[in-house]
């Protein structure tokens, strides 16, 4: 039985390391020279487009003395790096891989209103964990789940029968609009995995696109 186990163990392991080799030898080369400081366009006058979806899985917590709405959700990013492509027939036929959000350019769309004492920044890779997943044709993809704090006017003079308006406001913090576009993808609002609150009832979900504000640089 327990040799059984280590077989298993170490079969696991080879699995495991076999793509790693390669892993190891592709984006060695793939990363080489590559600076994740510089927006992933090969022509200036062009923005990056950055497909962005946010799905409300439930509403944590709506506090009327704070002030604020703490919701989990799940949000995606997907967007084209031309930097960083490899032809997967060189790197035994690997066309996907995971890589930290740390080593590469990846978008600074954070939440506006976030009031977060844990993660003040509400986006990036401080509040997003997950690995972004890059695949072979440069399509890099980010999906990662979490949690925001925001800022909402809560009027409770008609509990338990008031209605409440709280939006989640989203977009780059350093990029204007010529270099980075958000596009909505999908945006699916109210997730059909939502969870009930149980004290509040979601009654209107509406996805608005403002323009791009000005850039909130220096505060
Ligand atoms: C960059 O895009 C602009 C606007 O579409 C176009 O006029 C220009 O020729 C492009 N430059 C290059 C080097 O492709
Ligand atoms: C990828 O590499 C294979 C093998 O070296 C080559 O035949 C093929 O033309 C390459 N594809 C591209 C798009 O460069
Ligand atoms: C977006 O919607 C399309 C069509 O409804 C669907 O095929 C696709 O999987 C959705 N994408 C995501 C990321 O949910």
């Amino acid at each position: 039985m327990s040799f059984l186990a280590v077989c298993i163990a170490a079969y696991i392991l080879c699995v495991g390391l076999l793509p790693f080799d390669v892993f190891c030898d592709g984006p060695r080369k793939l990363f080489d020279g590559y600076s994740k400081e510089f927006l992933p366009r090969l022509n200036e006058s062009k923005p990056v487009k950055v497909s962005f979806d946010f799905e409300l899985i439930t509403i944590k917590e709506v506090n009327a003395k704070e002030q604020t709405i703490t919701v989990y959700g799940w949000v995606r990013q997907s967007w084209h790096n031309p930097f960083l492509q490899w032809n997967s027939s060189e790197y035994g036929g690997i066309q996907t891989i995971q890589t930290s959000a740390k080593t590469l350019w990846v978008p600074d769309i954070l939440m506006y209103n976030n009031v977060d004492n844990q993660d003040r920044v509400g986006g990036g890779p401080t509040t997003y964990k997950t690995h972004v997943v890059m695949h072979s044709n440069g399509d890099n993809d980010w999906t990662s789940p979490a949690l925001f704090k925001t800022v909402c006017a809560i009027d409770v003079t008609y509990f338990p029968f008031d209605m409440q308006t709280c939006s989640l406001k989203f977009g780059s913090w350093a990029s204007g609009s010529h270099q980075l576009r958000m596009c909505p993808l999908n945006m699916t609002g109210k997730s059909n995995q939502y969870v009930d609150n149980g004290e509040w009832e979601i009654r209107r979900n509406r996805v608005e696109k403002k323009r791009c504000p000005v850039p909130l640089r220096g505060i």
